[in-house]
């Protein structure tokens, strides 16, 4: 850890940022217009570099709106074929360079049949259905303690805050409960029926890794999902959904979802 921190700090004039934002599949473009220093995954000491098309993987520094911020352009999936503690580490990096909010970006499926392809999500909660956890293995109690609550990782008033900017721009937002599975093939409509009689809203292959070790790490944290499609089976006379489908409408939502994390970045 102490290689990365110092690499990153070398690279960086000793930028401290206090907000991160983790930018899901077709979402990045953030990191474009906003960019002080762009370092690959691939150069950083203890970093895995992404394999997912669309995904550009490197950390981005940058003042937005009066505020410092580090941001992943790209994130690394348990799919992939990474542990859970690697997938993981770019959190706990963040945390030791000062980051005290995170913003959980993310493409995913609706659950819930009155949502729409492109309309955004605020996450309330998650369900953790990958069948493991990033905090499994020895504590590291620098970081968090051995068991974490978890009772309101997305903080309430975060939440409060994102619906407000939402209004101001005028942008609907829908709340829900984000599923998590590990991917990286689609559910079947049998588990997509099966999650929403769990309480799911939306479902993806992300995020809650990242969201559990946060938590654990004492920041704050706020998730935003991009609705990119109708999960398998909810609308019987969808067929089939592909990853392209999930790009096109990320791509669809982009503009409102930028101007968004624009304003809830400054109002933090
Ligand atoms: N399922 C899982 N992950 C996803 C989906 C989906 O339907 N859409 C985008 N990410």
């Amino acid at each position: 850890m102490e290689n990365t921190i110092n690499f990153l700090k070398a690279k960086t004039n000793n930028f401290i940022p206090e907000v991160g934002i983790i930018l899901g599949s077709g979402l990045g473009e953030l990191a474009d217009e906003y960019c002080e220093y762009a370092i690959p995954y691939t150069e950083i000491p203890n970093f895995i570099k992404s394999t997912v098309k669309g995904h550009k993987g490197r950390l981005v520094f940058a003042e937005i709106e009066g505020k410092r911020v580090v941001m992943m352009q790209g994130r690394n999936h348990f799919y992939e074929g990474h542990s859970m503690q690697d997938i993981t580490y770019p959190v706990k990096v963040m945390k030791k360079l000062g980051v005290k909010t995170l913003i959980l970006t993310n493409a995913a499926g609706a659950v819930n049949a009155d949502f729409k392809p492109a309309d955004l999500m605020l996450i309330t909660d998650h369900i953790n259905y990958m069948g493991t956890n990033p905090l499994i293995g020895a504590n590291d109690d620098s970081l968090g303690e051995r068991f974490p609550d978890m009772s309101e990782i997305y903080k309430k008033d975060l939440i409060a805050l994102a619906d407000k900017c939402a209004k101001n721009l005028g942008l609907k937002m829908q709340h829900g409960v984000y599923f998590a599975s590990t991917g990286p093939s689609y559910e079947t409509p049998a588990e997509i029926k099966m999650a929403r009689i769990l309480g799911a809203d939306a479902v993806g292959m992300s995020t809650v890794p990242e969201a559990i070790v946060a938590n654990y790490c004492g920041m704050n944290v706020l998730g935003i999902s991009c609705i990119s499609n109708a999960a398998a089976g909810v609308h019987p006379e969808q067929v089939s959904l592909s990853h392209a489908e999930v790009i096109e409408t990320a791509n669809v939502a982009k503009a409102g979802f930028k101007a968004l994390i624009k304003d809830i970045v400054k109002s933090l």
